[in-house]
């Protein structure tokens, strides 16, 4: 960027002040060169996008990528706002859930928009959870080689994680999140107002990863999870945007310093390496993502814990707060053999050792190499034991 364009950015063919502020909306930005973007976090904004795109971009069709669970609530709002702004949108949907990030589901995608005649010159809209922006962003990463697409996340983990950061992707049969690419989007738009449709389980799911920002990077932000975390389960709109908001910051400052996961980006992956087993050996079925990293977090802090890295207290900290959460899926039945083996074909896993982001202590996290399954054995049962509290 030379020093003219210093604080703007080229969206489309438009030079624009990034980030461009927008009245009653928290402006955040994911600083990576000429692939920077911005966040966008408010309440009731979800028909106000157009208004936007139409400053940032030239282009007058898009492809709007949604599963039928979300495109039913809100599908007809953005396509609608889009319509009324003099724009053409196109639609195609998937099931919801996580079976939908297949390859099946995938090359279905590309059918349809083939069909269509999508071109290079359009925008995907990815309007859904993570499911929809991992599926949708790496449409968009390999399509024609490459078009732009906009983040629309309509649930909290999409609008705390998934959202942000570039990663996108797909499953494999054998193992989770392994068919992908790293692909930023041009915007994150987020309305916080969409979270009220959301299923009480699904915003627990959320949660998982709200909490795991305190506990790998900010011990003021854990105490905030502390201090509110019955205003966080019942959606306060202030907490809310609050927890969103630092979420999101803190997303963009690890992206930023590492987009491609060579260093401090791992640490997001705390509770992700057993977690993602855990959804494997389930089948990606009968548990959500959030679930199985709370349950994972569990574990990973239990590792920490015996490791000598956490201290009790600390470790206390984390398991009292999880017990403030109604998680409703167990994990009774998953055999320790087999999320050993799943495990083992995690993307993380280097050297024949299993790589893991453990809690040094709150807000500070470190990436460690673990070859003794004893200690694995351990940790899981004891998630497995002490993890459920009945709500
Ligand atoms: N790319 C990343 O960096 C990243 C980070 C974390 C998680 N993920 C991925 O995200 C996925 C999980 O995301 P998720 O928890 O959002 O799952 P999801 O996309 O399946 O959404 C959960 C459910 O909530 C519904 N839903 C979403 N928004 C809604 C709304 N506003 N109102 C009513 N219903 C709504 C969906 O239809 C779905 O049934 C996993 O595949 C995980 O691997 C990716």
């Amino acid at each position: 960027m030379n020093k003219t364009a210093k604080n703007k950015l080229l969206f489309g063919h438009a030079l624009i002040p990034f980030p461009l502020k927008i009245q009653n909306m928290k402006t955040l930005k994911v600083e990576l060169k000429d692939r920077s973007y911005p966040i966008y976090i408010g309440e009731g904004n979800l028909s106000k996008l157009p208004e936007l795109v139409k400053l940032f971009y030239p282009v007058k069709r898009f492809v709007l990528i949604s599963d039928k669970n979300v495109f039913g609530h809100y599908g007809d709002v953005v396509t609608s706002s889009f319509q009324a702004a003099g724009l053409h949108v196109e639609t195609v949907l998937v099931p919801p859930g996580e079976k939908s990030k297949s390859i099946d589901r995938y090359a279905y995608v590309l059918t349809q928009m083939l069909k269509t005649g999508v071109s290079r010159d359009w925008i995907v809209l990815a309007l859904g959870g993570g499911v929809v922006g991992d599926l949708a962003g790496f449409v968009a990463s390999s399509y024609m080689r490459g078009i732009p697409f906009i983040q629309i996340p309509t649930s909290l983990l999409a609008q705390v994680d998934s959202s942000v950061g570039g990663k996108t992707g797909i499953n494999h049969p054998l193992a989770k999140n392994v068919i992908g690419a790293f692909y930023q989007p041009k915007i994150v738009w987020i309305d916080i107002a969409v979270l009220r449709t959301m299923e009480s389980v699904e915003i627990v799911s959320g949660l998982a990863e709200v909490i795991k920002y305190g506990i790998i990077y900010s011990r003021d932000f854990f105490h905030f999870c502390e201090d509110n975390i019955k205003s966080l389960l019942s959606l306060k709109s202030q907490v809310c945007t609050e927890a969103i908001s630092k979420c999101c910051d803190i997303k963009a400052k690890i992206v930023a310093q590492d987009e491609k996961e060579t260093g401090i980006r791992a640490i997001l992956n705390f509770g992700h390496t057993v977690g993602h087993a855990i959804e494997a050996v389930m089948n990606y079925q009968s548990i959500r993502h959030g679930e199985a990293v709370f349950w994972g977090m569990l574990a990973e802090a239990h590792m920490a814990l015996k490791m000598g890295l956490l201290n009790e207290k600390e470790f206390d900290r984390i398991v009292a707060l999880f017990h403030k959460i109604p998680l409703k899926t167990g994990i009774n039945g998953v055999v320790f053999d087999d999320l050993m083996r799943a495990m083992r074909h995690d993307k993380k896993a280097k050297d024949n050792k299993l790589r893991f982001a453990l809690p040094k202590s709150l807000g500070e996290t470190v990436i460690e190499g673990v070859e003794d399954e004893t200690l694995i054995f351990n940790a899981f049962n004891f998630a497995r034991e002490n993890g459920w509290k009945q709500h």
